[in-house]
């Protein structure tokens, strides 16, 4: 065999919810100072999914326009990472390998770790394509973010898909080892099987958050990894992406940088387009970031980047990446714009409907009324089975 080729991200392309609320109207509704929401935490909007949209119909409109360009060939096998699951056994990933017409001769599998899944799935990718380069693989995270209405957690929610086509010889984004790992069991976000809401500890999450931070990377530079000084970008998770900032000055305090606030909003401010307007994809969040800053005006030809994935509960990686000079053809950013900039705007009557709505669980046959404009649309339940459609 001749030499490792590089592996990583050949192709992304995100999907969002067909519905918006702006902050101003969730703040005008309960009183709040829209200051908290815009500049507090860093959050303008969020998607909102239609009735008949879901994790499914989301990841399947991420896809999509990657198989359209790539065709399926050697594409062995799909990872759906995802915390907002449809079924407690069979894999979301399925019903999109089914709408997208993926080859029979395919694994398909759901992986959960909080919002961490995604990163999980592209490292897994990797391994396999080391195995044999000339597969790829596709990796799909897919979330709707919903909170209590009226709880402190609701003005971060969201809706929003990522795919990943992951290969040998990638256009966008080189994969580096060594990755830095870390896990601690705390509660600080969890979601009993029994609720559709998450529950949260928020300032709990907050330093569970920042302790991974540290975790990771004090485990990332013991594996040999690179200076803090090396990269030219980082990507955090963005449950709200004020947290990218508060991650991103923990960091530098803790490697002992001057904590210059300026510099630290800079490098995080190119990451946040889609989440300060999306709100939180969960798995998806942090390949958000990603889609923002190579679609930003910074030339990276050739940079490495920091990605920092975070997942409550929790478990953490910090990783490398560096940006495939010639990025900028592969890049779907007019695609990505006409995705968040489509979107219908909600009243708050109309969105606290969609927040309280619930599916029918007794089996019945129940079409669901068209909402959506996307590709993809959950039409029906029918003896307790999902019935999607391609619009
Ligand atoms: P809260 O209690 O509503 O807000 O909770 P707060 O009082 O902490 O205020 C938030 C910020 O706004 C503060 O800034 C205030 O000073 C500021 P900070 O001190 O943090 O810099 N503020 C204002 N700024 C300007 N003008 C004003 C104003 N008023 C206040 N008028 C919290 C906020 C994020 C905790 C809440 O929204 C929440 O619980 N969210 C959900 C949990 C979460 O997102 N946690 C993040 C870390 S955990 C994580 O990332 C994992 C996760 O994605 C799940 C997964 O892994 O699956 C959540």
């Amino acid at each position: 065999p001749g030499p490792t080729p590089a592996i990583g991200i050949h192709d992304l392309s995100l999907a969002t919810g067909h519905f918006v609320l702006p902050h101003a109207t969730l703040a005008a509704h309960n009183g709040t100072d829209v200051g908290k929401y815009h500049i507090g935490i860093g959050q303008r909007s969020m998607s909102v999914a239609a009735a008949d949209e879901d994790i499914v119909t989301l990841g399947a409109a991420a896809a999509a326009p990657l198989i359209a360009t790539h065709g399926s060939d050697n594409i062995r096998t799909v990872v759906f990472a995802t915390e907002s699951s449809i079924d407690q056994a069979k894999s979301a990933g399925v019903y999109v390998h089914s709408l997208l017409g993926l080859p029979s001769a395919s694994r398909v599998v759901e992986l959960k770790q909080a919002c961490y899944a995604a990163t999980a799935g592209l490292q897994f990718a990797i391994g396999l394509i080391r195995r044999d380069p000339t597969q790829r693989v596709l990796v799909i995270a897919s979330d709707v973010s919903r909170y209590d209405l009226d709880s402190p957690g609701e003005a971060t929610q969201g809706a929003a898909a990522v795919a990943l086509l992951v290969s040998a010889d990638p256009a966008l984004l080189a994969v580096e080892d060594p990755s830095g790992v870390f896990t601690a069991d705390v509660m600080d976000f969890w979601r009993p099987n029994y609720r559709t809401a998450a529950l949260v500890d928020g300032q709990e999450s907050i330093t569970a958050y920042l302790q991974a931070v540290e975790g990771c990377w004090k485990d990332y530079t013991e594996q040999g990894g690179r200076d803090l000084e090396d990269f030219a970008a980082f990507c955090y998770h963005q449950p709200f992406t004020k947290m990218a900032y508060k991650a991103h000055r923990h960091l530098l305090n803790y490697t002992g940088h001057a904590t210059d606030e300026d510099r630290a909003y800079a490098a995080i401010a190119r990451t946040t387009a889609y989440n300060a307007v999306i709100g939180n994809s969960y798995t998806a969040s942090v390949y958000l970031a990603l889609a923002a800053l190579l679609e930003g005006e910074q030339d990276l030809d050739g940079r490495p980047v920091g990605f920092l994935s975070y997942g409550s509960g929790s478990v953490a990686e910090f990783f490398a990446a560096t940006v495939v000079p010639g990025y900028r053809d592969a890049l779907r950013t007019q695609a990505h714009r006409a995705a968040v900039d489509g979107r219908t705007e909600l009243d708050y009557p109309a969105y606290r409907a969609l927040h309280t709505a619930v599916l029918p669980t007794d089996g019945g046959d129940h079409r669901i009324a068209a909402q959506t404009t996307g590709p993809f649309r959950l039409a029906a339940l029918r003896g307790h089975k999902r019935i999607y459609e391609t619009r």
